[in-house]
């Protein structure tokens, strides 16, 4: 089964199945129709074609949100997600020096840049940049010592390599709204100026939804320290860690194969204002990027879908071998993470814990 999780308000996921665990539906159901609660007052949006290979997950916005839905779907027993390939495809805030409203943006890490030490930006030293700085440090441009290890994660390079060269083949979606837009930061050169493309480039996450050129800076910063220098801030998203979260947890009991993630983002809006307006002007002003921005999702989703679909048997069903690190801060899946202070665990997995026979 194909799974597709859509964050703005859709979380699709991909993957070719071994379609629903036959014991579910009467395990399921002796907990209908009973008097003390209803469980069935409010269910998570689940769509699936009817042969089962592609279905969507809504997840809601906002970390919490994300997680907790992405945590039901892994653990429900509903679904065999072992060889599932999930695409996160969502919209998102752009670096005007990376990329583009309306481009299509591939992450290889994802960086929870608000997970950090906050005091307002009136009460700092003079001597700090911005209000935020890695927990455990004692100001900005220092690595977090105390680490939750929801920090980074990093995802299969070739995959990724491989599900861009799909979305290149999508005819991207534009407007002339967005191409004026462009213009007020073609001080930032082409990548802001261009018109849509795919693009390589990173993931941040942060329930917070910040603008700014100070802050968008400081993340820039925060993702070089916390990723060692390897990650570009260039997508800006309220989601991806805790999805990635809620996955990782299900790899670590192999209900999912990390390997087959894919995290998709589309520009809807500049995280910075352009060289002429104020940065809350900025934020609260039109978004001509956010119409093409949520089309392009699904103009470059399906492509990348079609082409897991296409070559199922001859390369995607057995997998696509990551040839870089993947995985958390921690190194909970194994192996040593190219950042971050070294695996925990010594480069072995994370012991599982025993489950009840
Ligand atoms: C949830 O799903 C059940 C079973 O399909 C249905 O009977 C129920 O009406 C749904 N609840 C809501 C709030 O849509
Ligand atoms: C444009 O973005 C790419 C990353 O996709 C980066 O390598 C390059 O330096 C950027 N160009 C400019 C002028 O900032
Ligand atoms: C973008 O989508 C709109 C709405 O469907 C359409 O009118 C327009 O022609 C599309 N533009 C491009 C460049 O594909
Ligand atoms: C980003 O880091 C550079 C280099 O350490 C520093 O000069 C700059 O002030 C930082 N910017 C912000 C906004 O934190
Ligand atoms: C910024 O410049 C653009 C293009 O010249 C103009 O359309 C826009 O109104 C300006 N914004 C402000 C706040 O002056
Ligand atoms: C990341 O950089 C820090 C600071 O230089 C260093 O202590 C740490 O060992 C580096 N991690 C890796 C995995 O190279």
């Amino acid at each position: 089964m194909t799974w597709l999780l859509t964050s703005l308000l859709y979380s699709l996921f991909v993957g070719l199945s071994l379609g629903l665990c036959a014991l579910f539906v009467s395990e399921a159901e002796v907990w209908y129709n009973i008097p003390e609660f209803n469980l069935l007052a409010k269910n998570i949006t689940v769509h699936c074609t009817s042969d089962e290979e592609i279905c969507q997950l809504v997840t809601g916005e906002g970390e919490i949100n994300a997680a907790s839905s992405v945590a039901a779907l892994v653990h429900s027993g509903i679904f065999n997600l072992k060889e599932t390939y999930f695409l996160t495809a969502g919209i998102a805030g752009v670096n005007p020096k990376v990329a583009t409203i309306g481009s299509v943006t591939f992450a290889r890490y994802a960086v929870q840049v608000g997970l950090q030490f906050e005091i307002d930006a009136r009460e700092i030293p003079s001597n700090f940049p911005t209000g935020y700085f890695a927990q455990g440090s004692t100001g900005p441009g220092m690595l977090p010592v105390s680490i939750y290890g929801t920090e980074v994660f990093e995802l299969n390079d070739n995959l990724r390599h491989a599900v861009a060269n799909f979305a290149k083949a999508a005819h991207l979606n534009d407007s002339a709204d967005c191409q004026a837009n462009r213009e007020l930061y073609k001080n930032f050169g082409s990548n802001a100026t261009n018109k849509p493309t795919v693009v390589l480039c990173d993931t941040v996450t942060s329930d917070t939804f910040w603008s700014g050129t100070l802050l968008g800076e400081a993340f820039e910063n925060t993702t070089k320290i916390f990723t060692n220098g390897s990650a570009t801030y260039c997508a800006t998203q309220q989601e991806d860690n805790a999805v990635l979260n809620a996955l990782l947890r299900g790899a670590l009991t192999k209900l999912v194969d990390l390997s087959r993630i894919i995290v998709m983002r589309t520009a809807s809006d500049f995280d910075r204002p352009p060289a002429n307006e104020t940065t809350l002007a900025s934020l609260l002003g039109p978004t001509p990027g956010f119409p093409v921005a949520a089309l392009n999702v699904r103009i470059a989703g399906v492509k990348v879908v079609e082409g897991i679909v296409a070559e199922w048997s001859t390369r995607f069903a057995r997998g696509i071998k990551p040839d870089n690190y993947i995985g958390d801060i921690f190194g909970s899946l194994g192996g040593e993470p190219d950042f971050g202070p070294g695996s925990i665990f010594g480069g072995k997995p994370a012991p599982i814990p025993k489950t009840c026979p």
